[in-house]
């Protein structure tokens, strides 16, 4: 079961775009470590962690398939912010680009009738409803308590429960 040459550049673009999250969410978490939000910092960098295990998993399905893995170059990521609030909603606009992105292989894919592959991009698919949920939740928490000390303090200290993962 051959990879198809236009299907192994959109898993590489996919590994690649993996890559760039990883790097953009250490930038996120660059920005926190500077700041008094130790929660939200963390929370970051298990963000980065949990998106080098994607590109990782793109890595290894490439080989899986006799394909060839080619890894392209990372854009600076952005290390400066105005507020978490900025932060998370770039997050936001990320995870919408990434599952766009994920919806696109999926279709090409079904064009060209790569069972595999469409069975191993389910976990994607769900993976990608997980991320939008849980950083669409955040945003809206923040937008909810706007410049008030109190609650991003306790947005904070919620964050922290998360990123207690790696700490
Ligand atoms: Fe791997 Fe957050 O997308």
């Amino acid at each position: 079961m051959k990879l198809a040459t236009k299907l192994q550049t959109a898993l590489n673009d996919q590994l690649g775009l993996e890559l760039v999250s990883a790097y953009a969410y250490l930038g996120m978490a660059a920005y926190f470590q500077q700041s008094p939000f130790t929660g939200f910092a963390q929370w970051m960098q298990l963000q980065s962690h949990e998106e080098l295990a994607h590109a990782q998993k793109f890595f290894n399905y490439i080989g899986e398939r006799n394909g060839k893995v080619k890894l392209q170059a990372l854009p600076e990521p952005q290390s400066d912010y105005k507020s978490p609030l900025q932060v998370f909603q770039t997050s936001l606009a990320h995870e919408q680009k990434v599952s766009a992105a994920i919806c696109g292989i999926y279709e090409l894919a079904l064009a060209e009738k790569d069972f595999a592959t469409l069975s191993f991009l389910k976990w994607f698919l769900d993976e990608q409803v997980e991320e939008e949920k849980t950083v669409g939740e955040m945003v809206a928490k923040l937008e909810m308590v706007g410049d008030n000390r109190n609650g991003l303090f306790h947005l904070d200290k919620l964050a922290a429960k998360r990123g207690d993962r790696i700490a």
